[in-house]
């Protein structure tokens, strides 16, 4: 059956590993007879500079006929970034339901990385996807005057916060049981206990797993000096947000990792992005490292059920990898085309 695949480049780099990822989806494709239809949508920050919206009013009725979303970034120097998040990106998240963010970090050989982790690093970050700290409750008073003041309000539902630690209880349960809670009750008064106690509740319901919460302050510093330590690491969209980028530099580079943004349910599209953003520093000069684009799509494939051709997927950048074929932002020789190049030829050989 033919399953349709709406592809935003976006801005800055992900117009370099977009169709990179690409050109190894479709040889995935063609190799385990996938019938992958993918329709291109030139959205993002160019759009929004002709038009004054990221994306067309009928947007996300347009990708509802799809059954996943692969995504590049979004931002440029020329537009806000509060304009390209909140017209494209989080409306996407918030009308299909993808309340789960998934963020793997892991160790991949090949990987020079600042920090010499003693053991390998094998962990799942859940990031809490459509509430929490990201909210439009607030405003701004008296601009320009001493008692200027700006409001921004948390909101935790129970509906939100139980299924986001529901998928994360059961998650570490078919894993090693470990479930870590980032938090930070001792200063946020009102809305961490609320957390904690309904993540607590929660994963009583699992009898196999056991949950610590830990302040993310400490747990910060944990993931630099102990990363291995950790399996499934649950958090609100603010506090994930940050551990992913912490947690995918400690294995090497921000450029390595992949993000699911899931609707668990499967009644709307899920959609697949790397965890970095457009990179205005390094745009079309070739030196984006594509792999969390790449690793994105196998997550894509997995979520379609297509587990083999992803195994497949993931073997090849891995493969690459462990080569020394590596962009420079992990210490390899290699252009984006380059590093691209090995995958296919991987991909062809495993
Ligand atoms: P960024 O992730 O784009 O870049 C941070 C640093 O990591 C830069 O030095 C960049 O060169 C490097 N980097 C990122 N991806 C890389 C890759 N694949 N290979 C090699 N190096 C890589 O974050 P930054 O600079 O804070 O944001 C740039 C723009 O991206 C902003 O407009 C921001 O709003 C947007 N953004 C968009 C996201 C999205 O679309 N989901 C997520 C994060 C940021
Ligand atoms: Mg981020």
């Amino acid at each position: 059956t033919t399953q349709r695949i709406a592809v935003i480049a976006g801005d800055g780099i992900g117009k370099e590993v977009v169709p990179a990822a690409i050109a190894c989806l479709e040889r995935i494709a063609e190799l385990h007879t996938l019938d992958l239809r993918f329709t291109y949508f030139d959205w993002g920050s160019e759009y929004y500079l002709q038009h004054g919206r990221m994306m067309p009013v009928d947007g996300l009725e347009q990708l509802a006929a799809h059954q996943a979303i692969f995504l590049g970034a979004v931002g440029s120097p020329e537009v806000p970034d509060a304009e390209s998040l909140w017209g494209l990106l989080i409306p996407i998240r918030r009308e299909f339901q993808q309340y789960i963010n998934l963020r793997p970090v892991k160790t991949l050989a090949g990987v020079a990385s600042p920090l010499k982790a003693a053991q390998p690093i094998d962990l799942l970050i859940v990031r809490e996807n459509n509430e929490g700290e990201y909210s439009e409750v607030g405003g701004r008073m008296y601009r320009g005057l001493p008692q200027e003041t700006a409001v921004q309000e948390t909101i935790f539902t129970r509906l939100g916060v139980s299924r986001v630690a529901r998928y994360a209880a059961s998650l570490a349960a078919s894993r090693s049981g470990r479930l870590t809670s980032a938090t930070k009750s001792n200063g946020i008064i009102h809305t961490m206990p609320f957390w904690d106690e309904i993540v607590a509740e929660t994963a009583r319901l699992y009898p196999e797993v056991s949950v610590t919460s830990e302040l993310v302050d400490a747990l910060a510093a944990h993931l630099v000096l102990k990363p291995w330590t950790f399996d499934v690491i649950v958090a609100s969209n603010l506090l994930g947000d940050i551990l992913s980028d912490l947690g995918s530099s400690v294995t090497g580079s921000i450029g390595l990792a992949p993000s699911a943004n899931l609707n668990p349910e499967g009644e709307f599209p899920s959609l697949f992005e790397p965890v970095h953003g457009s990179a205005p520093d390094i745009a079309g000069k070739g030196l984006a490292n594509p792999v969390g684009q790449i690793w994105s799509g196998a997550m894509m494939l997995e979520h379609l059920g297509h587990i083999e051709a992803a195994t497949h997927l993931q073997s090849a950048f891995e493969s690459a990898l462990r080569d020394g074929l590596g962009t420079r932002d992990v210490g390899g020789p290699s252009s984006t085309a380059e590093f691209t190049s090995g995958v296919l030829s991987a991909i062809d050989t495993l």
